[in-house]
C-alpha cells in the first residue's frame, strides 16, 4: 500500500475547488445538456434536472467527498476502511469499471472536439457553410476508422501526460491554468450568442415552462444527467475528496462545486439555444447538435471562424479537466491498493482504456457492424450502460453504504472538520438513506422497463 504521506494532496482548497469542478463540467455540460434538454422540452426539462440535482445530486456529492477526505483511500480502498472484510469495496470495483468504461466512449467525443477545433482554426466554417455541408464533414470524420483512433489515442495520452504528474503537480496544476482559460472563452461565446438579433426565442425556449411536455423518459434523462454531470455514483468524489485537507469546509466546497457545475450547464444553455434559434436551427438536434448544427451557426456570424474555434477549444478543455478525474479513480485504486508506481498505473490503463475505445471510435460510420447496434452504435451502448446504469447502481449504493451502513452520524462528524457542519444535517440524512436510493432506484427501474434511458 501507497503510504498516505506519498499519494499525494491539493494544495489549496482552490486547488480542490477547480479540480471537481473541472470533473463535473464536462461534455455532459456542453454537449449531453442541450441535446438532452432540446430534445426534452426545454425548459420543463430544465426544473425537473436542477429537482434531481438538489434532492440527488447534492447529497451523494457529500457523502462521496466524506467518505474519501475520512479515509483518504481511493474508491475501493475507501469501502474496505470503513467497513473490512466485507463484499462492499466491489461497490468501488464496480466505480473503476465504470471508470474505464465512460472514459473509453468519452475520449472519442473529446478527440471529435480536437478535430474541429483544428478545421475550425484552419477556416472552415466560414460564412456559406450549410446544413448539408455540415452533416457531409461529420459523416466523412466518423467514418475515417484511422481519425477517429488516432484522435481519440491523442486524447487518451493528454489524459495520460496529466495524471501521471500526480494530484498537486498534475491535475492540480493543469486544472488552474485550464479552468480560467475555459471560463473566459465562455463568457465571450455567451455575449456573442445572447447579442445576435433573434435570440430571444432561444432564451424563452430554455425558460419556458410547458408541464404537458414532460414525459416519463424525460424523468429518467433528468436524473441520469444529474448523476452524470456531477461526476457521482462511481468514487471519483471519493477520489478527489482523499485528497482535501482535514481543515478544509467540505460541505462549502461541495456545494460550490455543484452550484458550479449546474450553473455551467445553463450558461451552456445560454451559449447555445440563443445562437440556434437565431440562426434558424431546431433544438431537437440530437447527439450531433454541437458538431452539425453549430458549425452552421458559426458560418453564418461575422468573426465565425474564430468563434468556431474559441467554442471547439472550450470543449477540448471542459472534456480533458474530465478524463483526467475518470482516469484518476483506476489509477488511485492501483497506486494505493496495489503499490503500483502512479506511471506504471496510468500507462497501463490508457493502454486497456485504448483497448476498449477502439470499438466506440469505429462505430460512428467506420465498421458498420459496431455502427448498427441498439443505442446509435458502440459508443451510444456504452454511454447507457456506463453512463446511464452503472452510474445508477453505484449511486444507489453508496447512498446504502452511507446511509445503513458506515451511518449518517459518522459521515456528518466528517464533514464538521474543518466546517461547523452541514446545515439540515438530518435532512441530508434522510435523503441518503431513503430518498435518494429509493429515487434512483425507481427511476432505474421504469428506464429498464420501457427501454427508455438515455
Ligand atoms: N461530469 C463530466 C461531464 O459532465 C463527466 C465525468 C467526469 C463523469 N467524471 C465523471 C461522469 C465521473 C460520471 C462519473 O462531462
Amino acid at each position: 500500500m501507497a503510504s498516505l504521506a506519498t499519494r499525494g494532496k491539493w494544495s489549496s482548497r482552490l486547488g480542490f475547488v477547480l479540480a471537481a469542478a473541472g470533473s463535473a463540467i464536462g461534455l455532459g455540460n456542453i454537449w449531453r445538456f442541450p441535446f438532452t434538454a432540446g430534445a426534452n422540452g426545454g425548459g420543463a426539462f430544465i426544473l425537473l434536472y436542477l429537482g434531481f440535482v438538489a434532492l440527488v445530486g447534492i447529497p451523494v456529492l457529500l457523502a462521496e467527498l466524506s467518505m474519501g477526505r475520512n479515509t483518504e483511500r481511493n474508491a475501493v480502498g475507501s469501502f474496505r476502511a470503513l467497513v473490512p472484510n466485507s463484499w462492499w469495496p466491489m461497490v468501488g470495483g464496480l466505480g473503476v469499471v465504470t471508470g474505464v468504461g465512460i472514459l473509453s466512449f468519452y475520449s472519442v467525443i473529446a478527440g471529435w472536439t480536437l478535430y474541429y477545433a483544428f478545421e475550425a482554426a484552419s477556416g472552415r466554417f466560414v460564412s456559406g457553410f450549410g446544413a448539408e455541408e455540415s452533416g457531409e464533414v461529420f459523416a466523412a470524420m466518423g467514418s475515417n476508422g484511422f481519425l477517429m483512433v488516432a484522435l481519440t489515442a491523442i486524447f487518451l495520452l493528454l489524459t495520460g501526460g496529466v495524471i501521471s504528474r500526480g494530484v498537486s503537480g498534475g491535475i492540480e496544476r493543469a486544472v488552474k491554468l485550464l479552468m480560467p482559460v475555459f471560463f473566459a472563452m465562455l463568457i465571450l461565446l455567451v455575449i456573442r450568442s445572447v447579442t445576435l438579433p433573434g435570440a430571444g426565442e432561444g432564451l424563452s425556449f430554455l425558460f419556458s415552462f410547458e408541464p404537458s411536455k414532460l414525459s416519463g423518459a424525460a424523468v429518467v434523462s433528468a436524473l441520469g444527467q444529474a448523476l452524470f454531470s456531477l461526476s457521482i455514483g462511481m468514487g471519483t468524489m471519493i477520489t478527489y475528496g482523499s485528497y482535501l485537507s482535514k481543515d478544509e469546509n467540505l460541505p462549502q466546497a461541495g456545494v460550490t462545486v455543484a452550484f458550479f457545475d449546474t450553473g455551467l450547464a445553463l450558461v451552456a444553455g445560454l451559449m447555445i439555444f440563443p445562437a440556434l434559434f437565431a440562426m434558424g436551427g431546431s433544438p431537437g438536434g440530437g447527439p450531433g447538435l454541437v458538431f452539425v448544427v453549430m458549425p452552421t451557426i458559426f458560418g453564418a456570424m461575422t468573426a465565425g471562424g474564430l468563434v468556431a474555434f474559441a467554442f471547439y477549444a472550450l470543449l477540448a478543455i471542459a472534456a480533458l479537466t474530465s478524463t483526467i478525474s475518470l482516469l484518476e479513480v483506476p489509477v488511485s485504486y492501483l497506486v494505493d491498493e496495489k503499490g503500483w508506481s502512479r506511471a506504471r498505473a496510468t500507462w497501463l490503463m490508457v493502454g486497456g482504456t485504448f483497448a476498449l475505445a477502439v470499438p466506440s471510435a469505429l462505430s460512428n460510420g467506420a465498421v458498420p457492424a459496431l455502427s448498427n447496434l441498439p443505442g446509435g452504435g458502440f459508443l451510444g451502448l456504452c454511454n447507457i450502460i456506463f453512463g446511464n446504469y452503472f452510474l445508477s447502481v453505484g449511486a444507489i449504493f453508496i447512498c446504502l453504504f452511507v446511509g445503513w451502513k458506515w451511518g449518517v452520524g459518522k459521515a456528518l462528524e466528517e464533514m464538521k472538520r474543518g466546517s461547523s457542519g452541514l446545515p439540515g444535517g438530518a435532512v441530508w440524512g434522510f435523503m441518503v438513506r431513503i430518498l435518494c436510493p429509493l429515487a434512483v432506484a425507481i427511476t432505474l427501474i421504469y428506464a429498464a422497463i420501457t427501454g427508455n434511458y438515455l
